[in-house]
């Protein structure tokens, strides 16, 4: 209504209010934001998982079967003598099936006699000096998931204190035989159990329920998981299968806004070498991962590698963007059937992209364009290629397009010229 209309909003005085009740509420919630920063977001302040752990499990390859002091003994040798432990994989992680089926007399856990016969403690030491650490596992439910042994709920000081006088530095907590006990009613007691051990002890936790209920809701460990833990797991059991290896990374995929350094999206180990895939699958497997910020852990038999498998595990260029300071988890930025695009921020500026052909059978050639991965129009890059070990000759300013063969993919570090 335009001209002399009545003048319908509100009266000076009124809006003088409006204006001061505003600001008290602006001031209110700022006061809020004041009040709550100081505060840790976490239980957990173990100064630990500042990059994504690297290592070692026998779960993947051993199972319960396997697994015993020998095994994990070689395998401590085996990552020093092949370099590996040098690139950082230094936790040397012992998964289910370690212990007696009962506790002792005083309720203590105790190694199986027959394949731990010199017990943990001897282990750990045997480990340390070689200069890498140890992990054990157990459950947040009466039973660990093989069923074989007592899981830790309702002893979670006893257990967390007997970890730290072995000298454990790392737990895998299941949560398996739970008796439908909520995860928030179990993972925070073993988190304040580990805190008050005596040992800065790395928590990994692997909430993945199988009934998939957290899938729905808001009790992904995603969610939750950074308060109590260094890790969580976002999926369900890998297998050694390119379908289980994508559908893993998918999944994960999803959660990457919730990593950050101290605590990180776990999309299960390794499967790298343990031979149910093709070389250039394993590849991808190993670039989704380093790219996705998830626990580097290996999964196969390091004592026997063939050279590629080696050559996987080993370069360093991809551990590199997987330890980067940044800590910034890759997302999928672009998808075209089944050429993808994943990219994620790396410190000094520069940027990781993997560029993906899931196809089973066909080469595509992918594009990536700088607008999809948040690089500035016009920006001449000098791109890095990983698993070629080369700088590429050509600068490429606002896209870079390449072939990639069928279930391969390309991995590069980007940094602009100008720099
Ligand atoms: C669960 C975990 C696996 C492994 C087994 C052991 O399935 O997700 O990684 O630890 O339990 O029983």
């Amino acid at each position: 209504m335009a001209g002399g209309g009545r003048r319908t909003g509100p009266s000076p005085a009124r809006l003088a209010l409006m204006v001061l009740l505003l600001a008290a509420a602006v001031a209110a919630e700022a006061k809020v934001v004041h009040v709550e920063e100081p505060h840790r977001r976490s239980m957990l302040a173990n100064g630990l998982g500042s990059a994504p752990p690297m290592g070692w499990n026998s779960w993947n390859h051993f199972q319960c079967d396997g697994n015993g002091e020998v095994v994990i003994r070689e395998t401590a040798d085996a990552l020093v003598s092949t370099g590996l432990a040098a690139l950082g994989y230094k936790y040397v992680n012992i998964d289910d099936c370690w212990a007696e089926p009962k506790r002792d007399a005083m309720g203590n856990l105790v190694a199986n006699t027959n394949t731990f016969p010199h017990g943990i403690k001897a282990l750990a030491d045997y480990v340390h000096s070689k200069g890498l650490k140890l992990g054990i596992y157990s459950d947040a439910g009466f039973q660990t998931c093989a069923k074989v042994q007592p899981g830790s709920l309702g002893h979670e000081e006893q257990d967390a204190k007997t970890f730290a006088a072995w000298g454990v530095d790392y737990l895998k907590y299941d949560n398996c035989n739970n008796g439908d006990l909520k995860p928030l009613e179990r993972y925070p007691e073993m988190s304040k159990a580990l805190m008050k051990a005596g040992r800065p002890i790395y928590f990994s936790l692997c909430e993945c329920d199988r009934s998939y209920s957290w899938f729905r809701g808001d009790m992904h460990p995603a969610r939750w998981g950074a308060a109590y833990g260094n890790s969580w797991r976002t999926t369900n059991d890998i297998a050694d299968t390119w379908e289980s290896m994508i559908a893993t990374a998918d999944q994960n995929e999803v959660w990457a806004e919730y990593a950050r350094p101290g605590g990180w999206n776990d999309p299960d180990m390794l499967e790298v070498g343990n031979g149910g895939m093709k070389n250039n699958e394993y590849v991808v497997h190993f670039s989704l991962w380093a790219i996705s910020k998830a626990p580097l852990i290996i999964g196969c038999d390091v004592r026997h590698m063939p050279q590629e498998t080696y050559d996987i595990l080993a370069n360093k260029e991809v551990i590199a963007v997987n330890q980067d300071p940044l800590g910034v988890q890759a997302k999928k930025v672009r998808m075209e059937g089944s050429s993808e695009i994943w990219a994620a921020p790396l410190s000094d500026y520069r940027t990781a992209v993997v560029l993906l052909n899931r196809h089973a059978t066909d080469e595509a050639t992918i594009t990536a364009r700088w607008d999809d991965i948040g690089l500035p129009a016009g920006t001449a890059v000098e791109a890095r290629d990983l698993w070629l070990h080369k700088t590429l000759d050509t600068a490429f300013t606002d896209k870079m397009a390449f072939d990639v063969a069928a279930r391969s993919c390309r991995m590069f570090v980007l940094k602009s010229r100008l720099r």
